[in-house]
């Protein structure tokens, strides 16, 4: 056993988690402990950021609609108004950004935006430049890092949190800390089929929940409409960013029909999860599993999107002359681990951050381009938070609450979810998935998860944002 200590401990190495590291390197002996990169690297479209001419408050306005007025104002107001300065440290950390010949940065156009507000890097590999800069300026830095190891307990002393177990290339190892930040991202793999990397299975949230902290909005699950539609039901789907739809692309039926212009006054540029919701329904009324995403017209794709490019010729698909199949697949988590405007949970010592936590920024549905914005401004507010005051180490014994696997059960919850808590949700369904899931809770964490998740949408009785009723008889057929 490797008993290690700092003064925070921060699980994840994505950009919240590295963003509240880099904030702390200089103030606090700050640990990172990761297992694997997490869904920062696999980001396509960008960061929302109101730039130039553009105001927070027309950015504001949008993720309050993209989000059906559930997001909380003031959260909101904190994310697009510090929007400028985070992306500004970003660049300043060494992230290289898309810009014009003037050196002015590109901004291109998402759903739920009302103009071209995403700023982005090599294209579509936005996420993977601000993954390479971050790590890149930790290893310049120092920063202490524990790589490879997977954490399956919380230490509880006091009342509150005071570290940290896991299982890594060391063998088992413990971190004692005054402040353990979880920033461990969503819960992909807890579903079947998902844009999320292997790895990402809702970890932050199962600790939150042994410990006792309290999570919101787990019924809010937004499904990205256009995962590439591989052949695979399950596993990691390539994204298709929307990014795309910002530069022209269309979402068209079987019969070459576009669909979205009929659904919502901004057609293909609808938020997420009324683009989710078509294209199901346009997959049921023609008996396909994928629709098709219309490239054509799109000046430059292939050079424009290369990482689109690259999946699609993967599956013998060319983006400047076919149509592209697609199809919806889990993606965010618009809920999790409730905080307050600091990244505190409700436990004493434990924080949480990006993916894992709900701020109050993205409400019922999350406004395209405002995960990776998240990260920054939540990982810099949490990182403020602890330069100013670290928690007090908590008194008395320390007992560890742990999670537990069970590889079959897990697969069993993905394939309950999917088939219950997707884009479409019905109360029978939610209730018979909740009892098998909520029985077995204790032996395996996606089960644990997963049956938050089913117990919030149960609990949700209207239909808002990725949370949508339909009639059981819709599901049943889907079985
Ligand atoms: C995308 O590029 O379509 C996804 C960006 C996001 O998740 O906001």
């Amino acid at each position: 056993m490797t008993e290690l200590h700092a003064d925070v401990v921060v699980v994840g190495s994505g950009v919240a988690g590295m963003s509240v590291a880099l904030g702390l390197a200089t103030t606090r002996d700050v640990l990172v402990v990761d297992d694997g990169d997490g869904s920062t690297r696999w980001a396509q479209g960008g960061i929302a950021v109101a730039l130039g001419g553009d105001d927070p408050r027309a950015h504001a306005h949008d993720t309050v609609l993209a989000g059906v007025g559930l997001g909380d104002p003031e959260a909101i107001r904190r994310l697009v108004e510090e929007a400028p300065h985070r992306v500004a440290e970003l660049v300043a950390r060494g992230a290289v950004l898309d810009r014009d010949a003037d050196g002015v940065l590109l901004r291109s156009r998402e759903g739920g935006h009302d103009r071209p507000r995403v700023v982005h890097a090599g294209g579509d590999a936005t996420g993977a430049e601000v993954w390479r800069a971050l790590h890149a300026h930790a290893d310049r830095t120092g920063l202490r890092r524990l790589r490879g190891t997977q954490v399956d307990g919380l230490a509880l002393a006091g009342g509150g949190v005071a570290g940290i177990a896991g299982t890594g290339p060391q063998g088992r190892v413990t971190v004692r800390a005054n402040a353990v930040v979880l920033a461990t991202g969503g819960v992909g793999h807890v579903y079947a089929a998902t844009t999320n990397p292997v790895g990402v299975r809702g970890q932050g949230i199962a600790l939150a929940l042994r410990a006792g902290a309290a999570v919101t909005g787990m019924e809010f699950v937004q499904f990205h409409p256009t995962a590439l539609a591989t052949g695979d039901r399950s596993g990691q789907l390539p994204l298709v960013t929307e990014a795309l739809r910002g530069a022209g692309a269309v979402l068209r039926a079987r019969d070459g029909t576009p669909f979205m212009a009929e659904v919502h006054p901004l057609a293909d540029l609808a938020p997420r999860d009324v683009v989710a919701a078509a294209v199901l329904r346009a997959m049921r009324d023609d008996g396909t599993d994928h629709a098709w995403l219309d490239c054509r017209d799109v000046d430059h794709v292939g050079r424009r999107f290369p990482t689109v490019r690259a999946a699609c010729d993967d599956i013998g698909v060319d983006l400047a002359r076919d149509l592209v199949p697609v199809r919806p697949a889990e993606h965010f988590l618009c809920g999790g681990i409730a905080t307050d405007a600091w990244g505190a949970t409700t436990l004493p010592g434990l924080y949480a951050v990006g993916e894992v936590a709900d701020a109050g920024v993205h409400g019922a549905n999350r406004l395209a381009s405002n995960s990776l914005l998240e990260g920054l401004v939540y990982g810099g507010r949490v990182a403020a938070a602890l330069t100013l005051e670290l928690p007090a180490a908590p008194p008395g014994p320390v007992t560890t609450v742990t999670t537990a696997t069970d590889p079959a059960l897990a697969r069993t919850a993905q394939t309950l979810l999917e088939t219950h808590a997707g884009i479409e949700r019905s109360r029978e369904g939610l209730a018979e998935a909740e009892s098998w899931l909520s029985q077995r809770a204790s032996l395996d964490s996606t089960c644990l998860v997963a049956a938050a998740i089913v117990r919030a949408a149960r609990a949700r009785t209207e239909s808002v944002g990725c949370h949508r009723l339909a009639a059981s008889r819709t599901l049943a057929a889907a079985r």
